[in-house]
């Protein structure tokens, strides 16, 4: 089955696999949204299966609470987790100091606070996703539905005393209408090409009525584990300043691929 998924899929594989090592009995996991996490929440699926693993999961979205419970892994809230030992999620850009872009698939709200009340957070990623400078995938922020076009304009009126190369913003569209996400909001993806100071972004972001959250994640990241089509799986941690190369085994997960091919 291997031989049917993309490169693309296999690094998110090999990433995924190699990050649910870093997963033991008794932990409370966060679970993060996209499709790198979704195979990171069926690799768990197949250790709480075959291994006997035993975890209790917090999703960042309805989409990976389903799959989690689909998948046999014992869904939690975060208030009843309280606190969480791991969050493993997926990002849409990372930069050498291990900041992200996330909320491509506009659970970042989530994501951001499940991240935030874990002891450590994995991010896993292909390749591609690595950048010298945050800011050329166009930057979610989630704002409340009230006077979204007004925070709009003062979002884009900010923008030009920032440290960014472009300001225009669009509002995320499910086909006709506007994207809902899960707290029923609306997500503005700024296109500014290029940010240079993203620490002082995020702030002056929070900063503005109508804005929930921004998809800049800073000093969150402990881990980015970085797959690769052929199967080599990096390491990279922010706090030990250690890298690390594996070679993940394809051909032990092919069953894994088959439940994975809906
Ligand atoms: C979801 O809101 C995002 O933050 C995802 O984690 C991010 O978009 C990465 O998604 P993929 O793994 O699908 O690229």
């Amino acid at each position: 089955m291997s031989g049917e998924l993309s490169p693309i899929d296999k690094a998110k594989f090999v990433a995924a696999k190699r990050a649910a090592d870093f997963v033991e009995s008794g932990m409370r996991v966060g679970l993060g949204t996209g499709s790198t996490a979704a195979w990171l929440v069926r690799c768990l699926g197949e250790m709480v299966r075959d291994e006997g693993l035993k975890i209790k999961g917090v999703p960042t979205s309805t989409r990976t609470a389903e799959l989690a419970r689909d998948v046999g892994i014992e869904v939690i809230s975060l208030d009843e987790a309280k606190w969480l030992d791991l969050t493993i999620d997926g990002a849409d850009e990372f930069d050498r100091d291990l900041n992200l872009i996330k909320g491509g698939g506009g659970a970042l709200l989530q994501e951001k606070i499940v991240a935030t009340a874990s002891d450590q957070m994995i991010v896993i990623a292909d390749a591609a996703k690595e950048v010298g400078a945050l800011g050329a995938f166009p930057l979610p922020v989630e704002v409340i539905p009230f006077g979204w076009q007004t925070t709009q304009a003062l979002i884009e009126e900010t923008l030009v005393s920032m440290d960014v190369m472009g300001r225009s913003s669009s509002l995320r569209m499910n086909g006709d209408v506007p994207f809902i996400t899960d707290e029923g909001n609306h997500i503005l993806d700024l296109h500014v090409g290029r940010i240079g100071n993203p620490r002082q972004l995020a702030m002056i972001l929070n900063q503005m009525p109508g804005v929930v959250e921004n998809g800049l994640f800073i000093d969150i990241c402990d881990v980015v584990i970085i797959g690769y089509g052929d199967g080599r799986a990096e390491v990279r941690d922010i706090n030990a300043g250690t890298v690390t190369t594996d070679q993940l085994d394809f051909v032990e997960n092919e069953n894994l691929f088959a439940d994975m091919s809906d």
